[in-house]
C-alpha cells in the first residue's frame, strides 16, 4: 500500500492540532495512508530568541520570514527522507502559486512525500521560493494570514484521495472528479414539509437513475460552470442530454 507523507513546516503547529485529529484527516492516518507531522519552524532558528521574521531590505512595511530557520527545517526533514530512499516535492503555500483545484490535488496525491511550508507575516524571503521550493499553490485569490489554512486544505484534499481513506466510488462521483458538478443529493424522508424527492430515485431502476444524474450533473455545470464544459471534449450521450437540458431551458 502507498504511504503518503506530508511534514508540515509552521511557526503555528498548535493550529494543526483540531483539524488533524477529527473525521477525515484522522481516518486516514489510522489507516496508515497518510503519515502527518508537523514541525515548529522555530524550532529551527539560530538566536536565542527563536527568531523567524526580520524587517525587510529596502523598507516597507510588516516583516518577512528569514531564510535560514526554513531552509533548515526542509534540510532536516530531507535528510531522514533521504535515509529512507525518498525525495520529497516541497510546496509553499503562497497567493502568488498555481490555484488549486481538482486536477492537481490528483497529481499530490500519487506523490510519496510532501512537506508544505506555510508563510506568514508579509511573506517569505524571495531565497526560499527561488532555491527551496518545488511548486507554489495558492487556495484562492484572497489573501489569508498564514499558510496554515492553506496547508490544511491542501492535506484534507490530498487525505481523502488516498486507497482505502473514503470509498473510492464516492470520490469518483464527486464534483469535478470527471470535469463536471454532482448531482443533486437526497435523504429520508421523502416528503419533508411537501417538498418532494425527486420520483426517479425513488423508482429502483438503476440504469434511469444513472441518466438522471448524469443529466442533473450536466445541467447543474452548464449553470453554474459553463466554463467546465467548454474545456472538454463531451460524448455522444452528455451531448444529447444537455440539448435536452437546452430544449427544457428554452420551454421546449
Ligand atoms: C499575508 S500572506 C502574504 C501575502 C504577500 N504579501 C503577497 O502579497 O503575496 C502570508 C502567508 O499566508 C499564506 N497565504 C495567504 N493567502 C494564501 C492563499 N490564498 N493561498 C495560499 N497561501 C496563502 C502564504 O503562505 C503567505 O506567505
Amino acid at each position: 500500500m502507498l504511504i503518503v507523507r506530508i511534514d508540515i513546516l509552521t511557526i503555528f503547529p498548535g493550529m494543526f492540532s483540531g483539524p488533524f485529529s477529527e473525521s477525515i484527516l484522522m481516518r486516514a492516518q489510522e489507516s496508515g495512508a497518510l503519515q502527518i507531522e508537523v514541525h515548529n519552524i522555530r524550532d529551527f532558528a539560530l538566536d536565542k530568541h527563536k527568531t523567524t521574521d526580520d524587517y525587510p531590505f529596502g523598507g516597507g512595511p510588516g516583516m518577512v520570514m528569514k531564510p535560514e530557520p526554513v531552509f533548515l527545517a526542509v534540510e532536516h526533514v530531507k535528510e531522514l527522507a533521504r535515509q529512507r530512499g525518498v525525495q520529497p516535492w516541497v510546496i509553499l503555500m503562497c497567493p502568488q502559486g498555481r490555484r488549486l483545484d481538482q486536477a492537481l490535488v490528483e497529481r499530490l496525491a500519487k506523490l510519496e512525500h510532501i512537506i508544505i511550508i506555510c508563510g506568514h507575516y508579509e511573506g517569505v524571503d524571495e531565497r526560499i521560493r527561488q532555491y527551496l521550493v518545488d511548486e507554489e499553490i495558492s487556495i484562492g485569490d484572497y489573501i489569508l494570514t498564514g499558510g496554515e489554512l492553506p496547508a490544511m486544505v491542501l492535506t484534507d484534499a490530498v487525505a481523502r484521495l488516498l486507497p482505502g481513506v473514503i470509498s473510492e466510488e464516492s470520490t469518483l462521483q464527486e464534483s469535478f472528479r470527471d470535469g463536471f458538478l454532482e448531482y443533486p443529493q437526497y435523504t429520508r424522508p421523502q416528503d419533508f414539509r411537501g417538498m418532494k424527492v425527486p420520483e426517479v430515485l425513488l423508482s429502483g431502476d438503476h440504469e434511469k437513475v444513472r441518466l438522471w444524474r448524469r443529466k442533473e450533473s450536466l445541467r447543474r455545470t452548464l449553470m453554474r460552470r459553463p466554463d467546465l464544459l467548454e474545456s472538454r471534449d463531451l460524448s455522444p450521450g452528455d451531448l444529447a442530454l444537455l440539448k435536452e437540458i437546452e430544449r427544457e431551458m428554452l420551454g421546449g
